[in-house]
């Protein structure tokens, strides 16, 4: 199954998808992740996202699209991915589909998840990230260490007030006509099912919503 994650800055996708991809057993993809790696072990792919992620802006497609690429041919990619803020523009997501053809695949599922814009920036604002595995946490101070681990705990720069508006403001202009685009998917013979989640709540009810929407 290959499961698209949809959803603003601090929605619950990093936090989901990971035990998503645990129960159905099939590896996670969050470009997020793959680019911060790039950043910290300065990799030519991290020097070119660098200054887009530490302003909130969008890396470019042809940088996305070259991970894509790379990760969904990987074989431990070949039962399913859930693809965690993998798909931000339309080209994006057209991209998305042409790899997934090439290999024999599609995408079955897309989960919008819908939060209201206070949550996400209180979310954001006490986050903190373990700079080895990215598991999020949510009031725990920089430095602290983290339970899966043992790495270090560390504020995102993007968390900071700018970058997060700037975050939001690309949500709204280049990822917002996504969802458009993956309805009218949705409305074709094989297209995919395209699931709004409540993503409001504790993390165990949001998880439970998720399974139930993967679930169909
Ligand atoms: P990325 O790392 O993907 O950031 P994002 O999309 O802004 O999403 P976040 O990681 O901030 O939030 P999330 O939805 O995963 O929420 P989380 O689970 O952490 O991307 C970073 C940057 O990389 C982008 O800005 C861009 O520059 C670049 N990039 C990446 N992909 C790209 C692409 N495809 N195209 C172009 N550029 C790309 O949860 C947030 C917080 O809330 C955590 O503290 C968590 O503990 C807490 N929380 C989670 N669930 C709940 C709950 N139910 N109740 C209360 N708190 C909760």
């Amino acid at each position: 199954m290959n499961i698209v994650l949809l959803g603003p800055p601090g929605a619950g996708k990093g936090t989901q998808g990971e035990r998503l991809a645990q129960a159905l057993g099939i590896p996670k993809l969050a470009t997020g992740d793959v680019l911060r790696a790039a950043v910290r072990d300065g990799t030519p792919r991290g020097l070119e996202a660098k200054g887009y992620m530490d302003r909130g802006d969008l890396v470019p497609d042809e940088v996305i699209l070259g991970i894509m690429k790379e990760a969904l041919a990987r074989p431990v990619s070949a039962n399913g991915v859930v693809l965690d803020g993998v798909v931000r523009t339309v080209p994006q997501a057209e991209g998305l589909t042409r790899v997934l053809r090439e290999l024999g695949r599609r995408v079955d599922v897309v989960l919008r998840f819908d939060v209201d814009e206070e949550e996400l920036v209180r979310r954001l604002g006490s986050r903190t990230v373990c700079e080895q595995c990215q598991t999020p946490y949510t009031g725990r101070e920089p430095g602290a260490g983290c339970d899966k681990c043992g790495g270090r705990l560390v504020r995102r720069r993007d968390d900071e007030p700018d970058a997060i508006r700037t975050r939001m403001r690309a949500y709204q202009e280049q990822t917002a006509p996504v969802i458009a685009w993956y309805e009218r998917a949705a409305a074709q013979p094989d297209g995919p099912r395209l699931v709004p989640v409540q993503a409001e709540g504790t993390v165990e009810d949001v998880a439970e919503r998720v399974r139930l929407a993967v679930r169909g």
